[in-house]
């Protein structure tokens, strides 16, 4: 998914009440009130994505797709890399290929997999290159989503398994695809040159959700030069996931894909309505309070951020670059020649630096063991990792 800026102005705490029916909402209410009156936005996100049930990602409705209105009548509310094309993960099982033989693995564990469409492309990949892996194990907060990735995926039943949580130890290759951004994020504005956490309160009348702003300690990872108003993310949750990972990964290597930018980027001055949107029936909007569980929450992700995290806790990075240049790198144009104008068109997609070539970015990350002696394909030429 592409998401765009935000546009709603800083200073509207007290904004417009949204209304919003349904059972989540009455959920959300009653934290809010168990909270004190004041919930901060992260424990807001985390229900509006994964409250059991209810959550967007937790309840039944389709989600992924190329289009709003799917043949079957069911809406979709954004495409994804591998939802839009089948190549994505063909041209990815390259470098999962190469990196299972320059690791000495041979399983493969997905975080956040979706429908399973990266799972099945990569899989389908891999034993046309002749290097199945023995095991591909999936990892995702959302129960509900495991029965459609077992549909997807019956054709590789005997070797797909599914884990709540990582084992004490665990080595293969990682893979996630806007999984990062799917983490739940703090919000934080610099209002009158006082810094604030954004949270979620109820209106007069306690029935709608509305911004509430609290002053904090809590500051972005970079001086925000300017004493203008400024909204934006911090990210402890997904830098807590690559510490979690850390803790238990021994052996292998991981390739995140996501949308976002080292924090330079992130936190320029300029930036100062932050990156966090909704997103429903393949609509962007800022208006994330609305229809909790109805829409997709996203922020971009902080690359600097997940490299740090990863450093601190005793990962390396080996590699840094745009999703068009570690396709390219991996030979997704050459991959796509003999396919039908329809597949060629949207493999630009992938690439072109206006689509989702230069905002999506790809981070490799690997245990000590893993990391020398070796360049992963992908970022043969036009790695970036000294931007980070
Ligand atoms: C935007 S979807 C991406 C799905 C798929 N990778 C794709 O590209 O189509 C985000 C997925 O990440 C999952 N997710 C979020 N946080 C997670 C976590 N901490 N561990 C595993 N999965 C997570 C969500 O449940 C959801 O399935």
């Amino acid at each position: 998914m592409t998401p765009a800026a935000g546009a709603r102005p800083l200073n509207d705490a007290s904004s417009e009440p949204a209304s919003v029916p349904g059972a989540l909402l009455t959920r959300v209410r009653r934290a809010i009130g168990e909270a004190g009156g004041w919930l901060p936005f992260d424990r807001f996100m985390a229900m509006a994505l994964y409250e059991p049930g209810l959550g967007y990602y937790a309840n039944a409705t389709p989600k992924f797709g190329a289009m709003p209105q799917g043949a079957d009548g069911q809406g979709s509310d954004f495409v994804t890399a591998p939802e839009l094309s089948p190549l994505f993960g063909h041209t990815l099982a390259r470098q999962v290929a190469q990196a299972m033989q320059a690791t000495g693995v041979n399983e493969v564990w997905e975080f956040g997999a979706g429908t399973g469409a990266l799972a099945r492309q990569v899989l389908d990949a891999l034993d046309a290159l002749g290097t199945p892996p023995a095991r591909y194990t999936i990892v995702d907060l959302s129960g509900s989503l495991r029965a459609r990735q077992q549909a997807t995926l019956a054709t590789h039943a005997g070797r797909v398994h599914w884990a709540d949580r990582l084992p004490p130890r665990f080595e293969g290759i990682v893979l996630g695809n806007e999984v990062l951004d799917a983490m739940p994020v703090q919000l934080i504005v610099r209002l009158g040159g006082v810094w604030h956490e954004r949270g979620v309160a109820l209106a007069g009348d306690g029935a709608a959700l509305v911004w509430a702003d609290r002053p904090t300690a809590l500051r972005p990872p970079l001086e925000i030069e300017g004493g203008h108003d400024y909204l934006t993310e911090v990210h402890p949750q997904a830098e807590a996931f690559i510490r979690t990972l850390a803790e238990h990964w021994t052996r292998g290597a991981g390739f995140f894909i996501d949308y976002g930018f080292p924090e330079a980027e992130y936190y320029h001055p300029q930036r100062h309505m932050g990156t966090l949107v909704a997103h429903r029936a393949h609509q962007v909007d800022d208006e994330v309070l609305e229809r909790p569980g109805e829409k997709d929450i996203t922020a971009h992700v902080n690359f600097t951020g997940v490299a740090l995290a990863a450093q601190d806790a005793g990962l390396d990075v080996i590699g840094y670059t745009s999703q068009g240049r570690f396709l390219i790198n991996l030979g997704l144009v050459e991959l796509a020649q003999g396919a039908d104008p329809r597949e060629r068109s949207r493999m630009q997609m992938l690439v072109l630096e206006h689509e989702m070539g230069e905002l999506f970015k790809v981070i490799a990350l690997a245990p000590p063991a893993s990391a020398g002696g070796w360049t992963p394909i992908g970022f043969a030429q036009g790695d970036r990792t000294h931007r980070l």
